[in-house]
């Protein structure tokens, strides 16, 4: 296969509100069928990065083409190839599931003769049959969440937006809703979905994590992790355990510690310490160290360890 056309391609992507800069120069490109997901605390610029993307915000520096379609120069041309379920999406609580759907068919100018089928698509693919006739102020979180997602693929877009889709959603109702990112992936939709969740963050083809407005990480969740193997997270075995956690929470180059059961879960800064040393500082505190390994990174770690360089 040649080299096809990325779906999203950022060099640059800059936005600043006044002197605070949201988006800091961000680069990434998408390739057409995965599924990226877009990590990082609150505030670090995921949804202005996608409204950007999806022509909403225009960027302060930066090129971003999407669906081969230059957002700064023609924001209007995107939208017919893209669905974007906002974090805040806008349903019509006094109309039916099925009268959303509708509305959101016109609004994305579904042609009259397609609508019905493509309804019907939308509806089995959000999972939404026997609730068309539910008015949409009914439906709890983790329905609503279905009817915003179909709302946003009506018109049947090869790249979907996503934007925290299963916050506040149970964990059921978040499995069910991964089920149909991925069998909208595997028809070969691109997904590019932000979320807080590690677990879902595991389950993406390539994971983005923001920090301040900073892409700090761009890889896969396997890279990742790989990059991190040696000498990262410590499983650390200590008494008195809590005060362990206490001294090593104070120290340089610990970028966190933790507990985690009946142990202990240091992040270490790569360089500066070794079991050894560390084991002696602690006894200086008078804490005894009955072992520490290291212990593969978890994803979280991984990001943890990158927020805090
Ligand atoms: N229109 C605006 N004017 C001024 N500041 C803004 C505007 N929109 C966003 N910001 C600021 O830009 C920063 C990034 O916001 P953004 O919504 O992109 O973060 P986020 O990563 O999506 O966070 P969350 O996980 O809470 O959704 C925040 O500090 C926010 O207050
Ligand atoms: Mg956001």
């Amino acid at each position: 296969m040649g080299a096809s056309r990325p779906a999203i391609s950022v060099q640059g992507l800059t936005k600043r509100f006044g002197g605070f800069t949201a988006v800091d120069s961000v680069s990434f490109e998408v390739q057409p069928g995965e599924v990226v997901g877009y990590l990082g605390p609150n505030g670090s610029g995921k949804t202005t990065t996608i409204r950007m993307l999806c022509g909403l915000l225009s960027p302060t520096a930066g090129t971003a083409q999407v669906m081969g379609v230059d957002v700064v120069r023609d924001p209007e041309g995107v939208k017919p190839h893209i669905g974007y379920m906002s974090q805040k999406f806008a349903l019509y609580d006094d109309l039916t599931v099925r009268e959303n759907l509708e509305f959101y068919a016109e609004v994305y100018e579904v042609p009259r003769e397609v609508e019905q089928e493509r309804l019907a698509e939308v509806i089995r693919l959000a999972g939404l049959e026997g609730r068309t006739g539910a008015l949409a102020s009914e439906l709890s979180g983790g329905w609503r969440q279905r009817l915003a997602l179909g709302c946003a693929l009506v018109h049947r877009p090869p790249l979907l937006f996503l934007d925290e889709p299963t916050s506040g959603v149970d964990p059921v109702a978040r499995r069910e809703f991964w089920d149909v990112i991925y069998q909208l992936a595997a028809a070969g939709t691109t997904v590019f979905v932000t979320t807080h969740y590690m677990d879902e963050a595991e389950h993406c083809g390539r994971v983005g994590f923001m920090h301040r407005g900073r892409l700090l990480a761009y890889d896969t969740p396997r890279a990742l992790k790989a990059q991190h193997l040696h000498g990262v997270a410590w499983d650390l075995a200590a008494n008195p355990l809590l005060e362990a956690v206490e001294v090593l929470s104070g120290l340089p180059g610990i970028a966190q510690a933790r507990l985690h059961g009946d142990r202990a879960h240091v992040i270490v800064t790569p360089g500066d310490w070794t079991p050894e040393n560390l084991t002696a500082r602690l006894a200086g505190h008078g804490i005894t160290v009955s072992a520490v390994q290291p212990v593969e990174p978890t994803l979280e770690d991984v990001f943890t360890l990158l927020a805090h360089q």
